[in-house]
């Protein structure tokens, strides 16, 4: 996570789209492994995820 918060920094969309990003899965970006989806987190807890995850260093 503070590898996560050192990509982003800076990106002022960062919040936004990580919080997608933890509810919805993706990959490709840090790897062969792909994030699974994880809906049972709400959208209001995604973005307050995200926006925690985006201020660790
Ligand atoms: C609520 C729980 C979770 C949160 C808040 C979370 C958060 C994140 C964040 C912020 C990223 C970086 C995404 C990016 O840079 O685009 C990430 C990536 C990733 N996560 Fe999670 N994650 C969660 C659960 C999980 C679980 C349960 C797994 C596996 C069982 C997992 C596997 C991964 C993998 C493999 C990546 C790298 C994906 C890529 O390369 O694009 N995550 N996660």
């Amino acid at each position: 996570m503070k590898e996560v918060a050192a990509k982003y920094k800076g990106d002022g969309s960062a919040a936004e789209m990580l919080a997608k990003k933890i509810r919805a899965g993706g990959g490709g970006v840090w790897g062969q492994m792909a994030m699974p989806p994880q809906l049972q987190v709400t959208e209001a807890d995604a973005k307050t995820l995200a926006e925690y995850i985006l201020t660790i260093n």
